[in-house]
């Protein structure tokens, strides 16, 4: 036996994420995983077959830095053609490994210790430890339920003299929400009040419903100077495992966010990135995927509607909330873990995306699945 005493961790909080629980318990007890946020479909055909064309072509060593400049090219053409968005592409844009590595480069880059971030619960999993690991504190203000919505006097109310980053996230995972114009209006009224940047997570950017428009930070003039917006294309094309993303940043922040990139991975692998620089000309490729998400959020809700779980219809994300008060209020985590063990569909509790895992009684379906994968979990969950 070790007589060692255990390492100092510098995240003690931290363990196994839910995902790769609920994802486990799903193969363990052969339950449908509606789980995790990872389509079971195939990847574009083109796509593959671009990336081993690029291959064969060669392009197999360190991309430079800051990334390939058709990539970079590519993208800033899709802003301007998609959300009316002007970039500088060699100053402003930084492709990294995932929108994660864009997310974390961002914090370490801007926060310092004693600093103090804005979070909104529940957040995505991925903010408050890289916070906390560049000294900063994570100061977490609660949507309102039910309809998981900002109250932007609430967040004012947070901020001090040593506040200096807010993380937003739209289309927002885990609630299917979306911010709105007026949202941005607040939330720039804010900045402008107190000088903070904003970190804005728009990973689902191309999977809005029911006509919404997506409001990037970018778009908006008075938050463009002071925010950084992180995006990801595995998120945009199904390729959850490819893990690559990009930052776009005024020049003075994309300067040091690509420092920290550079010793996080330096680069991005190339022939991925020669592959969506083609790719992305056609804007096909992109454009369709909110009708496409839109059908399955709603076939899903459809077959779900002799259940007695009670949806807060998903405006954006392959996400879907249902509060089960009708079965009872035991803790979010149980309720997911006897769906999954007894009943046979894997979710996740809301709660693990509070720090003090605040339980409303709400479960997350993810619905980027086959129909077939949607209907087999529906049916099974109208028969509880
Ligand atoms: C809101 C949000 N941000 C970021 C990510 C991570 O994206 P990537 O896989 O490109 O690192 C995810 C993945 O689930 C997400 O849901």
């Amino acid at each position: 036996m070790s007589t060692q005493s255990p390492f100092p961790s510098k995240l003690p909080e931290v363990g196994t994420t839910i995902f790769t629980v609920m994802s486990k318990m799903a193969l363990d007890f052969n339950a449908i995983n509606l789980s995790q946020g990872f389509p079971d479909f195939e990847i574009s055909a083109e796509l593959q077959n671009l990336v081993t064309d690029y291959m064969g072509k060669g392009h197999n060593q360190y991309a430079p830095m800051a990334g390939v400049p058709d990539l970079l090219n590519s993208i800033s053409r899709k802003l301007k053609q998609t959300h009316n968005i002007e970039v500088d592409e060699k100053n402003e844009i930084t492709i990294t490994a995932g929108a994660t590595e864009a997310l974390y480069a961002t914090i370490a880059a801007i926060v310092k210790p004693g600093d103090e971030v804005l979070v909104i619960e529940p957040a995505y999993d991925a903010y408050v430890p890289a916070v906390r690991l560049n000294g900063g504190k994570p100061v977490l203000i609660p949507m309102d339920i039910p309809d998981f919505t900002i109250n932007w006097d609430r967040v004012a109310h947070h901020i001090t003299g040593r506040t200096k980053l807010i993380i937003i996230n739209t289309p927002h995972n885990p609630t299917g929400t979306i911010l709105e114009e007026d949202d941005l209006s607040a939330l720039a009224g804010i900045v402008a009040k107190h000088g903070i940047y904003v970190l804005s997570d728009e990973v689902y950017e191309h999977i809005i419903f029911d006509g919404e428009v997506h409001q990037s930070v970018l778009k908006h003039p008075g938050l463009r100077e002071r925010s950084i917006a992180v995006y990801s294309f595995g998120k945009t094309f199904h390729a959850t495992g490819w893990k690559i993303g990009y930052s776009v940043a005024p020049p003075s922040i994309t300067r040091e966010i690509r420092k920290v990139h550079q010793f996080l991975t330096f680069s991005v692998n190339t022939p991925i990135q020669y592959a969506l620089a083609t790719f992305l000309e056609d804007k096909k490729n992109y454009e369709g995927q909110d009708r496409f998400f839109q059908q399955k959020r709603d076939y899903f809700l459809e077959q779900m509607q002799t259940s007695r779980f009670v949806p807060v219809t998903s405006k954006g994300t392959y996400f879907q909330l249902f509060s089960y008060k009708n079965y009872g209020n035991r803790p979010d985590r149980e309720m997911a873990e006897w769906l999954t063990q007894e009943i046979g569909v894997a979710s996740i509790p809301i709660s693990v995306f509070y720090q003090d895992k605040t339980d409303n009684h709400y479960l997350r379906f993810c619905f980027g699945k086959n129909d077939q994968t949607l209907k087999k979990g529906a049916e099974i969950l109208c028969r509880i």
